[in-house]
């Protein structure tokens, strides 16, 4: 079985990552030939969003299975996986659903396919947040967005992007506002280069423009993804999500988050449990690419860098997930608990 989208390739044979560092500028696929280059890919950034790094993870796996890595090996190269990055609970996710078929029912034939499941599932996952989220799009919408959750973040047409770019499916006039992103610029690198790929008419911004355009009444939605979702509905999305949410919040624009449910924790009762990634001072200091390194701050200063923050429920006008679109009153009444282990 061969399995294709626009930033993995996997089949028996072969297994490339389109390596989102070098985006725009250049589309270079990397070969992946074993796991410990998958985790490396995860930790820079090659491959990324939280649906991806799950997808990507498992498939990996699964080329160490076909390659012949002995049970013991595998048990820990998905230990490793897990811990490639803290915040997206889709990687943990998805360790834990291979860890269980390498543990307990070990053929390669289970272990292949369960990570194609993954990736398939996936797929129709994106799918159906797309469907779900289409028609709180009207024509004429502003729609602003943050970080990269499209085809690049997901095995399918991604999760806020998706719901965007089917709006545009159903020939809406709609305009999207992209946050740049800093400081890895997955808004300005990454959507920019999907929605000219698709061409949806879109305005770059830089991240401190977004709440003077929604004081100029310029954006009428919000559209975001996550990394983790808490059962109270707080949810970790990209470092500066949260005040997007506070100015969408004082400007009374709609601020929805979409997500599968494998973004969902059911262990983390609160965004208060979400561990929070940081990242190395280079990425404050400057910008250093695959193509081009700067940095504008002197060598040697302090930095904090926290790639995620967390937008408490109250800020959310909705949750788009695949099993449908819920309100404050339906989180508020537990429906993210269900089969919640707390
Ligand atoms: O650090 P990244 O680029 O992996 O962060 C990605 C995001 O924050 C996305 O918004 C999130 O993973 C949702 S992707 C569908």
């Amino acid at each position: 079985m061969k399995l294709e989208s626009i930033s993995l390739r996997w089949s028996p044979e072969r297994f490339e990552i389109l390596d989102q560092t070098q985006l725009p500028t250049r589309e270079v696929w990397e070969k992946i030939e074993n796991v410990e280059q998958m985790i490396e890919a995860i930790k820079a950034l090659k491959v990324r969003g939280a649906p991806l790094i799950g997808v990507a993870a498992a498939l990996s796996l699964a080329q160490s299975a076909q390659k012949g890595s002995a049970q013991q090996l595998l048990l820990q190269q998905a230990k490793q996986l897990y811990e490639a990055r803290p915040t997206a609970v889709n990687l943990m996710n998805a360790m834990d659903r291979m860890t269980a078929i390498i543990q307990n029912i070990f053929s390669i034939d289970e272990v292949v396919r369960t990570a194609q499941n993954i990736f398939t599932e996936d797929v129709d996952l994106c799918d159906r947040i797309a469907e779900n989220g289409k028609n709180l799009i009207q024509d004429g919408d502003s729609i602003l967005t943050h970080c990269n959750t499209g085809g690049l973040a997901t095995a399918g047409v991604g999760t806020a992007l998706g719901i965007i770019r089917r709006a545009h499916e159903q020939g809406k006039k709609i305009h999207v506002y992209v946050d740049e992103t800093r400081p890895l610029l997955q808004g300005g690198r990454l959507t920019a280069w999907e929605l000219q790929k698709l061409n949806i008419p879109m305005t770059l911004i830089t991240d401190n423009m977004a709440a003077h355009l929604m004081s100029l009444g310029k954006v009428n939605k919000i559209f975001v993804g996550s990394d983790r979702i808490a059962t109270n509905g707080d949810f970790a999305n990209k470092i500066g999500t949260y005040g997007v949410a506070l100015a969408a919040h004082y400007h009374k624009v709609p601020f929805y988050v979409a997500a599968p449910f494998t973004t969902v924790d059911l262990d983390c009762p609160s965004g208060a449990q979400i561990p929070i990634e940081q990242r190395a001072p280079e990425e404050v200091w400057g910008f250093k690419g695959s193509q081009a390194e700067v940095f504008w701050a002197p060598q040697g200063t302090p930095t904090y860098n926290p790639a995620f923050d967390v937008t408490p429920h109250n800020l959310v006008t909705g949750w788009v997930l695949d099993q449908g679109l819920y309100t404050q009153k339906e989180i508020s009444e537990g429906i993210l608990k269900r089969g919640s282990k707390c």
